[in-house]
């Protein structure tokens, strides 16, 4: 069996030529010829056709389980190659054998759903802002005035982590505790993701105790982290694991050059998120219609077996922008506001209680405008942003 790598290539080599030239380096060769070089382990050119390239990769080449080594073949040396201008790694189609040895996600979206007792709706959740410089209390000011306003989760921000001027745990107690009385007094129960990112020695016992002190949720910023650290947290954590993909711009905006988000996505599903941002249809970051579409079907598709995993829509979201997101990923995913909820006029309760709105309109198949005639959060939201 093989792994087969998609490439999209530039260069100004003949396109078979520059194939060639990746799979000997990522295989067996190097520039020169060396003895030895063809033996069973040289990966093959499946494909050289305008920018298009398909490599197929021995399954031996591979060690079962190891990401990071996966990487250092597919996503190598060949972004370096001086004879390619650009070089894409557009997809990645792995082997039955290699992906027996990743479990999926621990917590899949059923899981998730179980948790909180919300089905037949997408879940609506917020980030903490601002970003940072809040407090332990602060913090969990913030997160509960946002599930009283009916949202299912809210999250640490990307560069959030142990800081003095709020601590891990702390933070994390302080959060719980204002949920706790959250739900005593309205029965809403939500996710809080505390961010766990931090240096491979530390990552998973920050995790594990965090869990121990009552984490419902830990989130990882994956990409600055890396895949190994998220596997080793969903096979060692017993909570869903929300993971943010900060840095990915650096290798998936350029559609010449980098890494898709399709194949990000994959590996988050094999390594064992339950949530992974890729992007809005709608919002702050650069549009990525086709990404986006190609992220959510790999995440929730069926794939050997694996939980499925709910894509989540941030970034520059707001009332206004909820229907044109829903439309893309549909009733399984998360829709989350940042500014979209703490910005709103009225404050963070009443933010809150938009973006739901918003998500009840869409559900409903009622005209944004119109639903806000009767729902006055909504139609602060829409005044005050636009609709
Ligand atoms: C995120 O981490 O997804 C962002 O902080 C979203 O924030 P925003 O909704 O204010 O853009
Ligand atoms: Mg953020």
């Amino acid at each position: 069996m093989e792994l087969i790598a998609k490439y999209h290539v530039e260069t100004d080599l003949p396109i078979q030529k520059a194939a060639e030239a990746i799979a000997a380096e990522q295989s067996t060769g190097t520039w020169t010829a060396v003895r030895g070089q063809n033996n069973p382990l040289a990966a093959r050119v499946i494909l050289a056709e305008g920018n298009n390239v398909e490599i197929g990769f021995p399954e031996e080449l591979f060690e079962p389980g190891n990401i990071p080594q996966y990487l250092s073949v597919v996503a190598g040396n060949l972004f370096g190659l001086g004879d390619l201008k650009k070089v894409r790694l557009q997809d990645i189609i792995f082997p039955e054998g290699l992906l027996r040895a990743h479990r999926g996600p621990g917590f899949g979206i059923e899981d998730a759903r179980k948790i909180l007792g919300v089905y037949g709706r997408p879940l609506v959740g917020t980030i903490v802002k601002p970003k940072v410089g809040l407090d332990p209390a602060g913090t969990a000011a913030v997160a509960a005035a946002a599930v009283r306003g009916g949202l299912d989760l809210v999250k640490d921000d990307e560069t959030l982590t142990d800081q003095s001027f709020c601590p891990l745990i702390p933070r994390l107690e302080a959060v719980m505790a204002a949920l706790d009385k959250v739900e005593t007094q309205t029965g809403k129960k939500a996710f809080y993701a505390v961010n766990v990112t931090a240096g491979a020695d530390k990552i998973l016992e920050r995790a594990l105790q965090a869990v121990d002190r009552g984490a419902n949720m830990v989130m990882i910023d994956v990409l600055t982290a890396g895949f190994s650290a998220l596997e080793d947290l969903s096979r060692h954590v017993k909570v869903p694991v929300h993971v943010h993909r900060t840095m990915h711009g650096a290798f998936t905006r350029d559609k010449g050059h980098g890494i898709a988000m399709l194949v990000i996505s994959k590996l988050v599903r094999m390594t064992g998120g339950t949530n992974l941002h890729t992007g809005s249809y709608l919002g702050k970051m650069a549009r990525e219609t086709l990404e986006n579409d190609l992220s959510r079907d790999a995440l929730r598709g069926d794939w050997h077996g694996y939980k499925r995993v709910f894509p989540v829509a941030s970034g520059g979201v707001y009332p206004a922008k909820v229907q044109g997101n829903l439309d893309g990923y549909g009733i399984d995913c998360i829709i989350q506001a940042g500014g979209g909820v703490h910005g709103h006029p009225d404050g963070t309760t009443a933010g809150a209680r938009a973006m739901v709105q918003a998500t009840d309109a869409w559900l409903k198949q009622i005209p944004l405008k119109e639903y806000a005639k009767d729902h006055k959060e909504l139609e602060t939201a829409l005044k005050f942003w636009g609709s």
